[in-house]
């Protein structure tokens, strides 16, 4: 079979060169894309006299006609037409004769490909943004319910202050918040349209780039065409966005791992989102969070790998730059799944409110608020910090914790302690006297959750 680039060939293409070399088995997920640039551009063709307005017709209806074939899914893709690209401007020729072959005026597939690309992270970028939203929504919901739920707050994985599970579940909410920042800023760069750059160089033809720009949605036209086909930034930035945004998840993920397991019991993940082991009975696994902490390996890979990909190559368009697409595809399958599943999962989670207290209610962690009570007495916080040193050792050495011990045994530490000790160390009060900006005292938490409340209402105004 011929290709449409054969002229100058006068050999047919080795068979293994040909399935190397092509890309169609994964760029067909770009037809849709490929098909909009190819709208915009040959009205714009017509509105610049480049073609006659009976050929722009006769392309735009085939154009039409073949997306609804794929949309149907008779399209049989070809590799001897290599990538999306070709397959598409073959079947037009098939379906309208010669007029066909006018579609690539004052186009290369370097500005088409580069084109079909924006478009996709564009739409990727904002889908992408309302699915981390859909998170968001569940931690508010589970934060709302946990607003009397006390917790250990950790550091190092030891126990360090009771907190409020509703003020670790926000925690969580700011991270995605800004993982949407990121994306919607990246937008600012996607925004630029390559199409009208030709191979390299520009065109011949008296194109009008801004027209295209228009037709498109586009904020700007790359002012320098060899950057514009050269250029995959935007994908990396989204690779970029995506890992970080993947990090975060993997963190949550642990933590849920953690939190149901026995040794924990803060949480019960939901049986709908839980498997079963094929030998042992009693086993309850947590394979979703597992799962997407692990496929966080493979979206930071698709960003190394494009990172390696682009960082050696000359200006302009080479043909490793056809390695950026599966990665990217990958990276929005894994997330879009993660978001979907992260969601209802946090939702449907039974919070065991009782064992979080439990735990707070058998361990040291109050001690920093004795220190912070002798400091309102009059000591220096050092000297507080050692002499709760020293109590905190002889509660572990006589098995009591800071509630046990009895009046008596505070002033062999300190002529400082009076009774109102005693208040100041229930886990309740450690919470609330954490009253400081962005502290995990009630108040601050229910401030917090208004603030939450409101950026995501803003984003649905
Ligand atoms: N399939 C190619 C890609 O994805 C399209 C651009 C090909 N351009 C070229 N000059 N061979 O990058």
């Amino acid at each position: 079979m011929s290709k449409l680039w054969g002229g100058r060939f006068t050999k047919e293409t080795n068979k293994l060169v040909e399935e190397y070399t092509a890309s169609i088995q994964f760029d067909q997920k770009l037809a849709f894309e490929d098909i909009e640039g190819s709208l915009a551009h040959v009205q714009m063709l017509g509105e610049c006299g480049i073609l006659p307005a009976e050929d722009v017709k006769l392309i735009q209806t085939g154009l039409h006609k073949i997306a609804d074939r794929i949309r149907s899914g008779e399209v049989q893709f070809s590799i001897e037409n290599e990538d999306i690209h070709m397959n598409i401007e073959k079947m037009l020729i098939d379906e309208i004769g010669p007029a066909g072959g006018k579609l690539h005026t004052g186009r290369s597939r370097n500005d088409q490909v580069a084109t079909d690309m924006h478009l996709y992270v564009r739409k990727k970028t904002k889908d992408m943004i309302a699915n981390i939203t859909g998170v968001q929504e569940s931690l508010i919901h589970q934060a709302k319910a946990n607003m009397e739920t006390y917790m250990p707050g950790y550091t190092h994985l030891q126990r360090a202050q009771p907190i409020l599970f509703a003020h670790h579940l926000l925690a969580y909410f700011w991270m995605l918040e800004r993982d949407k920042e990121r994306f919607s800023d990246s937008l600012k760069r996607t925004d630029w349209l390559p199409l009208g750059a030709g191979a390299l160089a520009g065109t011949t033809f008296p194109i009008n780039r801004e027209r295209t720009c228009e037709l498109l949605g586009f904020g700007k036209i790359y002012p320098n065409s060899l950057d514009a086909v050269s250029d995959r930034d935007f994908v990396l930035e989204f690779l970029a966005d995506a890992s970080i945004l993947m990090a975060h998840i993997s963190r949550l993920s642990e933590e849920m791992v953690l939190w149901s397991s026995q040794e924990f019991q803060f949480i019960e993940l939901d049986d709908s989102f839980c498997t079963g082991s094929s030998i042992m009975p009693q086993k309850k696994n947590p394979d979703v969070p597992e799962l997407l902490r692990g496929k966080t390996g493979r979206v930071f890979g698709h960003l190394i790998g494009l990172l390696t990909v682009i960082k050696g190559l000359p200006l302009a368009y080479n043909k490793d730059m056809q390695e950026d697409k599966e990665g990217i595809f990958d990276t929005v399958e894994t997330l879009e799944g993660a978001l979907q599943l992260l969601a209802p999962m946090i939702q449907t989670m039974k919070v065991k409110k009782e064992n979080m207290f439990k735990t707070v209610s058998n361990d040291y962690s109050n001690a920093t608020d004795i220190a912070d009570y002798l400091v309102r007495k009059g000591l220096p916080f050092r000297d507080a910090h050692a002499v709760i040193g020293q109590i905190v050792l002889y509660g572990i050495q006589h098995r009591k914790y800071l509630l046990d011990l009895s009046m008596e045994e505070y002033h062999r530490f300190s002529p400082l302690f009076d009774k109102d000790i005693y208040k100041v160390l229930e886990p309740k009060q450690v919470v609330e006297a954490r009253n400081s900006a962005g502290g995990t005292g009630h108040e601050q938490v229910a401030l917090q959750l208004e603030m939450a409340e409101a950026v995501l209402k803003k984003m649905h105004a």
